[in-house]
């Protein structure tokens, strides 16, 4: 039986502790840098280190590798008169302690913003060992190791330290497609401090070209001495017969056969670096310090300048500090005080979840075994919402890039390139079409709109992508060549651009039209749920046909802002775009899905190749209009139509039709079936009514909540492999997109709840997930929130998941009510009772019109929300003239703009 504790917080950073933690299987901690590192460490120090999809320093590892081969990273001590040790708990004697009620050694592991320390120490042998691991906060590809080890017996011990890390140094497409051909590749050389593989050529999908990347492990001591030698191949190091938990070179305490400067060619390497042997009196401790780099520029004197910033004791402790201030003060906004300081802690992981999805994209982290790195288009946008709040000044830019991967039929490119605003075209003309994707950049608009009022963002003008794919992907247009580019262009060979609004309208108007026999729009590919792939002809998405009808409501709104402010009575667009404003007209019946469909035919016909360049001014006015018709005729359809109750007399809303053309959620057969998704985008953008949203809580608690799993599931259970809907339902009940809380889903849903301001409601959404994801024993995780809980409740996917964004914005603006709207600043708390500490206070630090500014609440009678209204609101002991409604208050933009960019300031909020 394992002894079992959970991890707890150690300090206001957010640094936490955990014991035995090799006793819980899967987890894994992330350690990268700005300047592309990206890291997998495990409490046995296994994991990978890469830096792209074709440069692993270190073997790629998937989550069931974590406990097959316990370590890759590995430091070995032999004690005069011993067996000899690993560090990592890598030893035939070490592994048999696993389940050892009174084993002698006992592991420990502390971890931070973005640092990495397990102790392992062994009665027995009176040796205690600290691996720490980072990335310094530079621009080197480096994870640094120290590793100490200290004498904690009565006698002095001789000891011979060896690293042993073996460089795998290729592409991760290699593990199984010319594994052992890849190495004979290899280029292996030994350097005055380490092991160095540059490979002949690399064989990868972009064929076999000269390599230039070069993969090193060097060692040095404390005090800057250097390696005595090296066993630079694997078959040398075990030996024959040996293993990576077994080497002969360590169970034989061989001599180091390679000296500095020696080559090796066409074996598999590894970084064993053999240091002096150490005499250590009691209590004493020596250290060693590995860095693990990759060189992608085959510069060759970088691994010197790497050892003269770290290589010794006091370097490295001072890049581990910069490293911390680096991450502490990243993270730093937005920050939150509770009455619950184990929230406020856990808040700081989420902060991180969006810069590591930055850096590390949709894969690369053990559980993320797929993908060649970078994102969807869907995840790029959601990422943006938390990067707006947490490093706000780089997101104009890159929502504006952005918007060139939108084609003029409204869909977009779905390969990113690895450059900001880079889209390519897919070679294998694979059209797949999500339709959810043109709904999400809108959101992230809006936010951007809000946060800074910079409305004229919508009249910058952008490109447009074209590829060969066109009418959304139905179509192909057989005139266009790769050679052509991808930059859609007018019939004279112009690039044509248009604005951002335009960019936006384009992506409400064509689906608009695509509709299915039920006049919901069309499921094409699938929608948020990329699981539900398997009905393109009849599927439609009523769940994302609300998102849709209320972002058409939403942008009519900022239009009549943007008019409002810039005096502007007409807009230029695209002249093809008429046909889809046919309210300005001639308008079409919008019940008859006929005509619906006709009118989007007509529009793909005019812009199927080119488009004529020509803009026409239409009326800001009519445009609001039109945008309004057909936003409420949504609404109005849904509510109408999808509105469902079933034989227990539960109601809530359908959000799908499946390939048979028949409505998917309600009584069954083999039991009720129902969706959160469609529950989610409903509320969050109005097509529920009040009424309507008690009924879709009742109904989510009675089919969709269990504890079991942490909330909200995603789905009830089919019992039924649905090919006429996805391939999802052949996943098993209860696990990711097929039933599980997939926290994405289920943080949106408590967002819309609060928005809606169903409080309570939402509240018992975030802090299920919230209990769930801090109860260790059950999740499994570290600090943060995991993409989803399985059905034996173990967080999966750790790290990379845009529930994170979800979650930090429905923190910090709904429940703490601190948000923006056309660039004033709202304050509209709707914190519960129990959110406030004994004093009745709260408190929420962030970014706002770039000053930092800290929201006190203070309820003094601890009245729950619906009770108190703002009394009163002051700005550094100074009272502020601003509008307040009840619970909610604006101040004016240029009353923040006039405080000192370099202070924080206090904004208190009096409740009552
Ligand atoms: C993942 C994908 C996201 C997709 C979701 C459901 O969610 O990244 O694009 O919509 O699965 O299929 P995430 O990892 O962001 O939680």
């Amino acid at each position: 039986m394992n002894k079992f504790k959970s991890w707890g917080f150690v300090n206001e950073n957010g640094d936490f502790e955990l014991e035995n933690p090799e006793k819980s299987s899967y987890l894994y901690f992330p350690i990268a840098n700005e300047a592309g590192i990206m890291s997998s460490i495990t409490p046995t120090l296994n994991g990978d280190i890469k830096s792209g999809q074709n440069t692993f320093l270190l073997l790629p590892v998937s989550a069931e590798d974590l406990h097959n081969t316990r370590s890759s990273r590995n430091f070995w001590i032999n004690i005069k008169g011993f067996e000899p040790w690993s560090v990592s708990g890598n030893s035939p004697m070490q592994l048999g302690y696993t389940f050892q009620e009174n084993s002698p050694e006992s592991v420990k592991l502390e971890a931070g913003f973005l640092w990495h320390k397990v102790t392992r120490e062994n009665n027995d042998l009176g040796i205690k060992a600290e691996i720490l691991n980072f990335a310094p906060a530079d621009n080197h590809k480096v994870e640094l190791m120290k590793v100490s080890i200290t004498n904690t017996g009565e006698d002095t011990k001789t000891i011979a330290p060896t690293a042993a890390i073996p460089i795998y140094g290729r592409s991760a497409d290699n593990l199984r497609d010319h594994r052992h051909v890849t190495s004979l590749l290899h280029r292996i050389k030994t350097t005055d401090n380490g092991v160095v593989v540059k490979p002949a050529l690399s064989f990868d999908e972009r064929g076999h070209k000269t390599n230039d990347v070069i993969y090193s492990i060097l060692g040095v001591e404390d005090n800057g001495d250097k390696p005595i030698g090296f066993f630079p191949e694997v078959e040398e190091f075990i030996g024959e017969g040996g293993s990576f938990e077994c080497p002969e070179a360590v169970f034989c305490n061989k001599e180091p056969y390679s000296k500095s400067l020696d080559m090796f060619e066409g074996y598999e390497a590894i970084g064993a670096i053999r240091f002096k042997d150490v005499e250590l009196s009691a209590g004493e401790t020596k250290t060693f310090i590995i860095m693990m780099a990759i060189n992608e520029e085959g510069d060759e004197t970088e691994n010197e300048v790497l050892i003269s910033k770290y290589g010794n004791l006091e370097k490295i402790d001072r890049a581990l500090d910069e490293c911390k201030k680096y991450w502490n003060n990243k993270l730093s906004r937005p920050e939150f005080n509770t009455g619950d300081e184990k929230f406020d802690r856990w808040m700081k992981w989420i902060n991180l979840q969006p810069i590591l999805r930055r850096i590390y994209g949709c894969s690369f982290l053990p559980h993320h075994d797929y993908g060649r790195g970078g994102r969807g288009w869907r995840d790029l946008w959601q990422d943006c919402l938390a990067l707006l709040i947490m490093e706000p000044d780089e997101v104009r830019k890159l929502l504006y890039n952005n918007y060139a991967g939108v084609r003029i039929d409204g869909s977009n490119a779905t390969i990113i390139g690895s450059k900001p605003g880079e889209f390519i075209a897919d070679r294998n003309n694979i059209a797949r079409i999500w339709m959810d994707h043109g709904a999400w950049p809108f959101l992230t608009t809006k936010l951007y709109l809000d946060l800074s009022g910079d409305l004229s963002f919508l009249l910058e003008e952008q490109e447009y992508f074209k590829d060969r794919l066109s009418s959304r992907c139905t179509d192909f247009d057989d005139t266009w060549t790769i050679e052509e580019g991808n930059k859609l262009k007018t019939f004279d060979g112009v690039i044509y651009k248009g604005t951002i609004l335009e960019h936006i309208l384009i992506q409400h108007l064509t689906p608009f039209f695509n509709v299915g026999t039920h006049n919901n729009i069309r499921l094409e590919g699938a929608d948020w749920n990329d699981g539900l792939d398997m009905a393109p002809e009849k599927g439609e998405s009523v769940a994302f046909t609300a998102l849709y009808g209320s972002n058409l409501i939403e942008f009519a709104k900022i239009l009549k802002e943007l008019k409002g402010r810039y005096s502007i009575e007409e807009i230029d667009l695209a002249e093809e775009m008429t046909i889809l404003l046919d309210s300005l007209n001639v308008p079409i019946n919008y019940d008859s899905v006929e005509e619906k469909v006709n009118l989007l035919k007509t529009y793909f016909k005019s812009c199927k190749n080119k488009i004529s360049g020509r803009k026409v001014k239409v009326s800001i006015d009519e445009l609001i209009k039109d945008l309004e018709i057909k936003g409420k005729w949504i609404i109005n359809h849904i509510r109408n139509n999808e509105w469902i109750k079933n034989s227990e007399g539960y109601e809530w809303f359908n959000g799908y039709y499946d390939n048979s053309g028949n409505r998917v959620e309600g009584d069954h057969a083999n039991g009720t079936r129902m969706n959160l998704t469609s529950q989610v985008f409903t509320t969050m953008g109005g097509a529920a009514t009040e009424e309507q949203i008690e009924k879709i809580i009742e109904s989510a608690n009675k089919y969709l909540k269990d504890d079991k799993v942490g909330g909200y599931r995603l789905n009830t259970n089919y019992h039924e492999v649905k090919k006429d809907l996805g391939r999802l339902f052949g996943f098993a009940f209860g696990h990711k997109e097929n039933g599980a809380m997939f926290s994405h889903m289920a943080v949106m849903y408590g967002n819309a709840l609060y928005k809606r301001g169903y409080v309570e409601a939402g509240y018992e959404v975030i802090n299920s997930i919230y209990s769930h994801c801090i109860n260790f024993e059950k999740s499994r995780i570290y600090p943060g929130i995991p993409e989803y809980i399985n059905e034996k409740g173990r967080g999966m996917y750790h790290y990379l998941t845009g529930s994170a964004s979800w979650m930090l914005l429905t923190v910090l603006n709904e429940v703490f009510g601190v948000k923006g709207y056309f660039g004033d600043l709202v304050i509209e708390p709707k914190l519960i009772d129990k959110q406030f500490d004994s004093e009745g206070k709260t408190s929420a630090t962030a970014l706002f019109a770039q000053r930092s500014i800290k929201v006190k609440y203070v309820n003094r009678n601890k009245l729950n929300y619906g009770e108190y209204k703002i009394l009163s609101l002051s700005i550094d002991g100074n009272k502020v003239e601003c509008s307040i409604y009840e619970n909610k208050a604006v101040i004016e933009r240029k009353v923040i703009e006039a405080l000192d960019g370099d202070k924080l300031h206090d904004i208190v909020v009096e409740l009552g």
